[in-house]
């Protein structure tokens, strides 16, 4: 298809005359694949974990779109396989949407992407266009795309088309279950669809530019820009995450701040709101997780440091936002010693290991540090998490109803939809010491005033 003229491609596309496969079939590359089976293409997509491919062919996969899902599986749209050389068999189009965690040096590490390069090179044929959407340090699709190049005969640009679009993906919170085995997918009405997110995207040269964006365009309604270049692409990614990581990073600092002043960091972000423009809010919290927002920081803290560069407020950002879980056992420290009592040999009950509100996923959460530093001097931890309950987790969790018995604290790590209805009565004639630390600015002051509870949460004044 590359070699065909703009004209000819943009007809095969409209026509959904092409067959795409999308490799990666997880978060990012799922909602991806639905939307572009949705739309009529016939699409294959290439996962490396069985599990993960009988769950897509099953419909069994929990996610927003899932009801889309069925009806692309049904209809023999999507069909995903662990096979490459059948995911690739007649496919002009491959999207590339696989895991870039950091490695132990806070770096990029690759090793998905080399993975993916060695699988699908034998199949590889003048002609396909690759577009990446795994978050990157920049340069990397370019450094991808030369090991093709090693392991085939071909050059992109020459035979092979190449294009980077960010993946802007906004996980879908998920009510709480109503079955055993369910989730309730909330409702998020009409905003932030994937189809309604806005994508830039750049090419190796402008024909793979424009094929990239004719091909988003076909799902997203909300414009395709192009970009002059795969780089400014990726780096366009780096700043929209290092962006909220360093914004957080500041309200969470202030969160330390105000309320030494008698002030609630809430009220006056609030207040901030209030300008019309050249403000935007950001919250703070018990800590920033996700393969998302702190990856992206270090990828370019890692980059300018090999350049000589100092980056002096990615660091500091990185290590404010880091620090939260301390706050979090400082100020239940100060409470246990108010009344007595020493953290060492306490027992914390700590709601939440998702990084994200109704959000399976607890990549880089926050809690793991917490529990690390409580379990260091001594504390014993109760961890309870009924939206990660749900997915079989290998940590050991603690159902809510036999959480709080004995314990000196609540620590609120994550705002899940299931905490909202806590029995504060019955928990409170249950817990040794009556203690709450709210990371997430989210119980009711006055309900656990009335029984007993000592509250404290961050960014608001004792
Ligand atoms: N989840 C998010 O909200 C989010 C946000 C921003 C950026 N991203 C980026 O999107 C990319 C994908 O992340 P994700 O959250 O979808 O990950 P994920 O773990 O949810 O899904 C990745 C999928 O890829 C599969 N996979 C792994 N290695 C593979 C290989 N070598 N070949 C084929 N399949 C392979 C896994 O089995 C899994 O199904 C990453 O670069 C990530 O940083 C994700």
């Amino acid at each position: 298809m590359y070699f065909q003229t703009i004209d000819e491609i943009k007809k095969r596309v409209v026509d959904c005359n092409v067959k795409i496969c999308v490799i990666g079939v997880g978060t990012i590359g799922l909602p991806l694949a639905t939307f572009l089976a949705k739309k009529g293409f016939k699409v294959n997509g290439l996962d490396i974990s069985q599990r993960r491919v009988d769950q897509i062919n099953n419909a069994t996969v929990i996610y927003e779109y899932q009801d889309m899902l069925r009806d692309v599986t049904k209809n023999k749209n999507l069909l995903a396989t662990t096979d490459p050389e059948n995911a690739l068999n007649d496919v002009e189009v491959i999207f590339v949407c696989v895991p870039t965690p950091l490695n132990k040096n806070n770096e990029m590490d690759i090793v998905n992407l080399n993975d993916v390069a060695k699988r699908i090179s034998p199949f590889l044929k003048k002609g396909m266009i690759l577009i990446f959407e795994s978050s990157v340090a920049i340069g990397t699709t370019k450094q991808i795309s030369e090991t093709i190049e090693s392991l085939t005969n071909l050059k992109f640009g020459d035979d092979l088309g190449l294009a980077y679009c960010p993946e802007r993906y906004n996980p879908t919170p998920m009510k709480k279950q109503t079955q055993d085995t369910e989730f309730n997918i909330h409702s998020r009405g009409e905003n932030f669809t994937v189809d309604k997110i806005s994508r830039v995207v750049g090419g190796i040269n402008e024909k793979s530019t424009e094929i990239a964006q004719l091909f988003y365009s076909q799902f997203i309604t909300t414009g395709v820009t192009k970009l002059s270049s795969i780089e400014a692409a990726e780096a366009t990614k780096l700043l929209e995450n290092i962006f909220r990581d360093v914004n957080i990073a500041l309200v969470n600092e202030l969160a330390k701040i105000f309320p030494k002043f008698g002030l609630d960091v809430f009220e006056i972000i609030n207040a901030a709101k209030t300008k019309p423009f050249a403000f935007m809010p950001h919250f703070p919290g018990a800590g920033v997780g996700g393969e998302c927002i702190p990856v992206d920081t270090w990828y370019l803290i890692s980059q300018a440091e090999e350049l000589g560069i100092d980056t002096k407020l990615m660091k500091v950002a990185r290590s404010v936002n880091d620090s939260m879980p301390d706050h979090v056992v400082s100020m239940l420290e100060d409470e246990l010693n108010k009344i007595g009592k020493k953290l060492e040999s306490s027992q914390v009950t700590i709601l939440g290991l998702c990084y994200k509100k109704n959000i399976p996923d607890v990549r880089l959460s926050p809690t793991f540090p917490l529990i690390e530093k409580l379990t260091s001097k001594n504390v014993n931890t109760i961890v309870c998490d009924p939206v990660y309950e749900k997915i079989n987790s290998p940590v050991k969790l603690t159902p809510i109803i036999d959480s709080f018995k004995k314990s000196d604290a609540i620590l609120l790590i994550t705002d899940h939809d299931d905490f909202q209805n806590l029995n504060f009565e019955k928990i409170s004639t249950e817990m040794n010491t009556k203690i709450v630390i709210d990371g997430r600015n989210f119980f009711n002051h006055d309900n656990l005033d009335k029984f007993g509870f000592t509250y404290r949460a961050i960014g608001k004044p004792e």
